[in-house]
């Protein structure tokens, strides 16, 4: 596939108006994006678990109108939103060469998040997931002969060019997002699912998010990409992923989980240490991210359960785990990790299959 194929030939009919809703989930990345070229093309293969509970659910009501400029509202949790509005018009300026009819039409945008408003959780990969899923409904009407795998597909890339961990939260319930040495379904362009090799044991996995620090980051993932080009450590960074990708997968066909708990570690750490030695460098984390990942490495050894953690780009915690451990697990959070959290406040998620339609 080319960036060619996901400009529509044709046009079979003339929709007036209607409106389409979709929910899509957030992800935690497995093995981490961290670099990009122009237009989105990340540096380095990633894979992540599709989450569930952490979504972003968008309602797009749209109307045929005159004119050629964009239109369109945003309404964020009931009330509009011109705060959302800037990222929307440069979503739309990046995708309009592969929806041509966006121009003819007039959106109102109704969009809300399941998690916590101001929780430190980033809801561009889910809000611009539940958003290309909704113009691609709009397209599938306009060309109604689409196949699902385009419909997943473009919904992909368009998400991507929206925000880049986007790409991946379409599908579920792992998946890849960049060209990779062990699928050759894989591309730069879109996310592909995992597919049915994947072991049982991930088909469930549980991830508890802990809020370590709810504010905004004081930098962000745009910017900390950018703080790739020229990184001294660069180019390792990104054959290190890539190995790690490659190494991960059969560890996730067979469920090997102490080599599964070692390479996420080593990834999220890893992510870290680009923050660290950036120019200018950042520390995401914080002393309460520092004092959880210990305790969680005592548990480990006290227990011998198999929780690990990983991180995104900020302080929260992401807890990895089995659903078997469960009820272990749950009452270590309650009686000891939560109180590392801001207002003790944590989320229980778990990995989930993409989007759907609300
Ligand atoms: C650390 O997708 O948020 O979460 O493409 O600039 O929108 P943009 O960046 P974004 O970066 C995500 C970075 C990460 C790792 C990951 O999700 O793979």
């Amino acid at each position: 596939m080319t960036e060619q194929d996901f400009t529509p030939k044709s046009q079979t009919s003339n929709v007036e108006s209607a409106s389409v809703k979709w929910e899509s989930p957030s992800n935690i990345a497995l093995v981490k994006y961290w670099g990009k070229r122009e237009n989105q093309i990340p540096e380095n293969p990633s894979i992540s678990f599709t989450l569930s509970n952490c979504k972003t659910i968008t309602e797009l009501t749209y109307t045929k109108k005159e004119g050629t400029d964009f239109s369109f509202d945003v309404i964020f949790e009931g009330a509009k939103n011109a705060a959302f509005k800037p990222k929307i018009q440069i979503f739309f300026e990046r995708v309009e060469g592969y929806l041509p009819f966006l121009r003819d039409y007039h959106f109102k945008i109704e969009t809300s998040n399941t998690f916590p408003h101001s929780s430190g959780i980033a809801s561009s990969a889910s809000g611009m997931a539940a958003i290309a899923m909704n113009v691609m409904s709009l397209e599938k009407e306009i060309n109604s002969t689409m196949t699902d795998d385009y419909f997943h597909q473009k919904a992909s890339f368009l998400a991507r060019l929206g925000s880049g961990s986007a790409a991946r939260s379409i599908q579920g319930p792992v998946t890849f997002w960049g060209k990779n040495a062990v699928r050759d379904s894989s591309s730069d362009l879109f996310a592909t699912p995992f597919g049915t090799t994947l072991h049982s044991v991930f088909d469930n996995y549980q991830d508890t998010i802990l809020l370590v620090d709810k504010g905004s980051k004081p930098v962000s993932s745009t910017q900390g990409h950018n703080l790739m080009h020229g990184h001294p450590f660069a180019e390792n960074r990104f054959l290190q992923a890539s190995n790690n990708l490659s190494a991960l997968v059969p560890i996730m066909e067979t469920g090997a989980l102490d080599d599964f708990i070692h390479l996420v570690e080593l990834e999220a750490l890893s992510l870290h240490a680009m923050m660290l030695t950036s120019s200018p460098y950042f520390i995401l984390m914080q002393p309460n991210t520092l004092a959880i990942i210990h305790r969680v490495w005592e548990f480990r050894k006290e227990t011998s359960i198999p929780l690990c953690f990983t991180l995104d780009a900020g302080a929260n915690v992401h807890l990895l785990y089995p659903k078997q451990d469960i009820g272990v697990i749950h009452s270590f959070i309650k009686e000891e990790l939560s109180g590392f959290c801001q207002s003790g406040q944590y989320l229980l998620d778990e990995v989930g299959r993409g989007a759907k339609k609300a």
